[in-house]
């Protein structure tokens, strides 16, 4: 069994949660197996969060994945929505309110703000991480720091 908190001890904010995640994902690379376990991990640690989840580049469209939440949309274009944005232009999206976000998709009615990291691998865009929150303006630029360094340590732990 994983002791979470003596994996931590010590540490607070993301450097508490990389310490955790690490010893969460140590022994395993299966690609379902670890999204699965790091999308839960994220929505039980990570505070104020309505969603957190996978969507995986199938040939240039988006499909659901391993994910935490309510039920969400199964196929999104590169040209829509917060996670096609951060699919086509492989940077992070932040936004501080969805409703101002040109072709956003609300799957979940909660969500106010979110943060969508694409997650590449030697050259290839693998799937993009997408947050959901219910609070406006809820993922700062630190956040989004620890949370891009959440998903290298996944990525660096599992074979894609
Ligand atoms: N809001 C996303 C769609 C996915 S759900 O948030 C889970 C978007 O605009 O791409």
């Amino acid at each position: 069994m994983i002791d979470l908190q003596q994996a931590g001890e010590g540490l607070d904010g993301y450097a508490l949660l990389s310490a955790q995640l690490e010893a969460l994902l140590a022994g395993e690379r299966d690609f379902i197996a670890n999204a699965a376990q790091f999308s839960a991990f994220l929505y039980h640690h990570v505070e104020d969060l309505n969603w957190a989840g996978f969507y995986l580049n199938r040939n240039e469209e988006l499909l659901l994945g391993p994910f935490q939440g309510q039920v969400a949309c199964v196929r999104i274009p590169f040209d829509r929505g917060v996670c096609g944005a951060a699919a086509a232009t492989r940077q992070t999206q932040r936004v501080e309110d969805v409703h101002a976000f040109p072709g956003h998709i609300a799957c979940d009615s909660a969500s106010n703000s979110e943060l969508v990291i694409p997650l590449v691998k030697d050259g290839q865009l693998i799937a993009v991480l997408d947050l959901d929150s219910p609070t406006v303006g809820r993922f700062s630029e630190d956040d989004q720091r620890g949370l891009e360094r959440l998903a290298a340590i996944f990525l660096a732990a599992t074979d894609c």
